[in-house]
């Protein structure tokens, strides 16, 4: 190619011999002139299609060059897919196991009034309960939802009984350490009927945590408070890591510090004051409710053991879930 070039500018060029041969025109005898310069049009035509010709040979023995080191059966290179955060992971698989129960899922609101978020809970202003669950004031009677708890009330003011819903989503609290941050994320779950006990509260969380910690799973309640649920009790299932002994290896089992439990929720029978904030008549109807941390349910699913992890956005944390 180099010299194809080269033998281009040797003769066509600016400066080329054809242009040498050009400029000495003028001198001729003028009845010869035309016939020269014609002479010298077709051989700079003939020549510039010459190498023409032979630069598009040489550029095609290159293609086939090239086409005879390819490879075809070389694997290709992936382009670098997403994936789904561990957190949404789980709060699908959480869903699907309340779908399947009969529950409905439903959302609401991050930013959310006072009323849905603590009066009609059964927090009136100044209720100690709320000192606990402190948050961002956005104006006087609207805050960041401290829980997905008035997704209850939304839910019952919408509808009449008998309903079942769980409401999965962000919340928001003044808590930042090792093992809380700002946000996170919760799962409501509620049932209204005119009848319903802590009996079958019970065995809907122990067919709920059976089917996504494994069948093997035990559960316990323990009395706990409220001001949204009476009685109230917090639930904790055999240590998923140690399998409830304890210990494993002969060494304290790390994630339920030897006790074999490990909490996991929130739940009890809804209170009358929240039904009565609704409008329905607490004579009439009874129902249950439970809140669950997602990323502690996330947490003992794949034994992660810090919380940051999930909103660091370390994509070599991140990958491990494709
Ligand atoms: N909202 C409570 C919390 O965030 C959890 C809960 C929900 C408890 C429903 C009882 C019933 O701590």
């Amino acid at each position: 190619m180099r010299d194809l070039e080269d033998l281009r500018v040797e003769f066509l060029g600016r400066k080329g011999r054809l242009a040498g041969l050009m400029a000495e025109l003028p001198g001729l005898d003028p009845a010869d002139r035309p016939r020269a310069g014609q002479t010298a049009n077709q051989v700079k035509a003939a020549l510039g299609a010459l190498i023409e010709a032979r630069q598009q040979d040489l550029e095609r023995a290159g293609d086939s060059e090239r086409l005879a080191a390819f490879d075809p059966t070389l694997p290709g290179r992936r382009p670098p897919a997403g994936s789904l955060h561990p957190v949404t992971l789980v709060i699908d698989e959480i869903c699907d196991v309340f779908i399947g129960l009969g529950f409905e899922v439903v959302s609401g609101p991050e930013v959310e009034s006072d009323w849905y978020n603590f009066e009609a809970l059964n927090m009136p202003p100044e209720h100690p309960a709320r000192d606990m669950q402190d948050t961002l004031y956005v104006s006087e009677a609207v805050v960041l939802r401290t829980h997905t708890s008035p997704l209850q009330i939304r839910t019952m003011k919408e509808r009449t009984p008998p309903l079942a819903a769980i409401a999965p989503g962000k919340v928001y609290r003044r808590d930042s350490d090792l093992t809380h941050t700002p946000m996170f994320h919760q799962i409501e779950g509620f049932l209204v009927d005119s009848h319903s006990s802590m009996a079958d509260l019970r065995g809907t969380l122990t067919a709920f945590v059976r089917q996504l910690f494994g069948p093997d799973t035990e559960v316990r309640f323990r009395q706990s408070f409220f001001p949204f649920t009476e009685p109230s009790a917090e639930v904790d299932i055999s240590c998923v890591m140690c399998g409830g002994r304890g210990a494993s290896g002969g060494e304290t089992c790390r994630v339920c510090k030897g006790t074999g439990w490990v909490e996991v929720l929130g739940c009890g029978m809804i209170d009358p004051n929240v039904f009565r904030a609704v409008g329905y008549d607490p004579e009439k109807y009874a129902g249950f409710a439970f809140g669950l941390g997602v990323e502690r349910v996330a947490m003992l699913k794949y034994g992660i053991g810090d919380l940051r992890m999930f909103f660091e956005n370390d994509v070599r944390f991140l990958e491990q879930f494709s």
